[in-house]
């Protein structure tokens, strides 16, 4: 599929990720398949689906799960890292999404219906997620939303696995940054900035 004219048609559901994101997005994830990367994809922070629904279209045909995480509760509390003048309107409880909404968004792409978790990133452990993946999607916006997937997630990481950070080039959210700038000093992995988006890849 051609992904530029699969974005072109696009109506997003929401205004958290940007046409040229989403397309960068799923132009990542369709590498991991093409190039045959083993494992199951998740998404930390899915608020209602906006990106979501489209990697479970991407995904419709392949033998992969579809793994979602977000507290449902919205944002928690932010640290030193992610203190910004740009980002004031980020607040605790800010981006609450109701599942009911995401399940709903999720029914109108006629796919298979992802594994939904909700809970706080901190309070995930490795039974929560995939024994394998080849792809994932953070876009918890804060310090800690990120470092503790990155956390979760790296042991299970295929080779040749990619991670997507939103807001790697985004003043309002520095901690998003700071995150994968930290792991990536005792981690081996190549990174690239396109858009907003940190993109990690580890080596094959
Ligand atoms: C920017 S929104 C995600 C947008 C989504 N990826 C989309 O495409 O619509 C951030 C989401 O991350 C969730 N979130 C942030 N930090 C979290 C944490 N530490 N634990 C669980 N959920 C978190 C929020 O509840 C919110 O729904």
């Amino acid at each position: 599929m051609n992904i530029a004219t699969y974005v072109s048609g696009l109506t997003l559901l929401s205004d958290q990720v940007s046409k040229r994101e989403v397309e960068i997005i799923l132009r990542e994830l369709t590498k991991t398949l093409d190039r045959h990367v083993v494992g199951d994809v998740v998404e930390f922070g899915c608020y209602e689906g906006t990106t979501s629904v489209h990697l479970a279209y991407f995904l419709q045909a392949t033998d992969k799960h579809l793994y979602l995480y977000d507290s449902f509760e919205g944002l928690p509390d932010k640290t030193a890292f992610d203190e910004s003048p740009a980002g004031m309107q980020f607040k605790t409880g800010e981006l609450k999404a109701a599942k009911k909404q995401l399940i709903k968004n999720l029914r109108q792409m006629n796919t298979p219906m992802p594994r939904i978790k909700k809970g706080w990133f901190s309070e995930l452990t490795q039974t929560d997620i995939p024994v394998v993946i080849s792809y994932a999607f953070l876009d918890g916006d804060y310090y800690e939303s990120i470092m503790d997937p990155l956390r979760l997630i790296w042991p299970r990481l295929s080779p040749g696995a990619i991670v997507v950070v939103d807001d790697y080039a985004n003043e309002a959210l520095p901690g998003a940054a700071k995150a994968v700038d930290q792991w990536l000093q005792t981690h081996t992995a190549a990174l690239s900035v396109e858009a907003s988006l940190g993109i990690i890849k580890l080596p094959e």
